[in-house]
């Protein structure tokens, strides 16, 4: 027999005064196959027409379908019901503005993320578009494409201490893609541009190493192994000035 299944869900429109923050409890059955999409729109086609959530590509790609389920960040698309017990408690992620219920504002923290960080290859040659595609290494080219598998979902961000105690901290997510940019031999930045960025409390000397991050990342992303490295950069960038030539090092990510 079908399992009947209990929803309690975050309930707060910021835009109408009257409204004030709730859990509401609702029931739907278990379907074959269930994932949280699913459900989440036969509760609103079904039961209450007004309740608000993200949702866009189903298949753990857009990253819109983030929240908190059962105090863990996921994405709903990617959860099966039948993965979880019969009572279901769904948040709208932490430090990200909320839009409504469990709809949250990711798109303007990961705008000003990227800004901070200038998420974009610095290079002084002129783009030619008669010239041949640069070649990359094969390998090389791998390891950047798996640190660009980020899907901009902001769980990493909902489960870090940091971010949910300092609003300027730029968080996993952030550190992750400076990596890919001290990967790229495209990008021309040298150590001391990429310590000034990240060489900080808000980078990446105030993470905790607690690695929240990794553990709720839906893609797999090795971000412990991408912040362990980045420290340890960072580390040599800010030590190699005062050290004698002999004992200065280069840490490659
Ligand atoms: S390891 Fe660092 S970035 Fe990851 S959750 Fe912990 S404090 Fe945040
Ligand atoms: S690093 Fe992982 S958890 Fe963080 S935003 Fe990207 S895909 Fe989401
Ligand atoms: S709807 Fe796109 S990741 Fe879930």
């Amino acid at each position: 027999m079908a399992r009947m299944l209990t929803f309690s869900i975050f309930r707060y429109n910021p835009q109408d005064p009257a409204s004030v923050p709730h859990m509401q409890e609702f029931r739907l059955a278990e379907t074959e196959s269930m994932t949280l999409f699913i459900a989440l729109n036969r509760l609103r086609e079904e039961q209450d027409h007004s309740l608000q959530f993200d949702f866009c590509c189903r298949a753990a790609i857009c990253g819109a379908c983030a929240m908190v389920i059962n105090g863990r960040p996921g994405l709903a698309c990617h959860s099966k019901t039948k993965d979880l017990p019969d009572k279901i408690t769904l948040m709208p992620l932490p430090v990200f503005k909320l839009i409504g219920d469990l709809s949250v504002d990711t798109g303007s923290w990961f705008r000003g993320m990227a800004k901070r960080i200038e998420s974009w290859c610095h290079t002084k040659k002129v783009f030619d578009p008669t010239a041949q595609e640069e070649r990359m290494d094969n390998a090389l080219a791998e390891r950047i494409y798996e640190l660009d598998r980020c899907v901009e979902c902001g769980c990493c961000v909902a489960a870090c201490g940091t971010a949910l105690m300092r609003d300027d901290f730029l968080g996993a997510v952030a550190l992750n893609r400076v990596a890919r940019f001290v990967l790229d031999p495209r990008d021309e930045r040298s150590e001391q541009d990429y310590f000034d960025i990240i060489g900080t409390d808000e980078g990446v000397f105030g993470c905790m190493g607690l690695l929240g991050c990794q553990d709720v990342c839906p893609k797999r992303l090795p971000l412990q192994e991408v912040l362990g490295k980045l420290r340890l950069k960072m580390a040599f960038a800010a030590a190699n000035h005062l050290l004698p030539k002999f004992l200065r090092r280069e840490i490659k990510l």
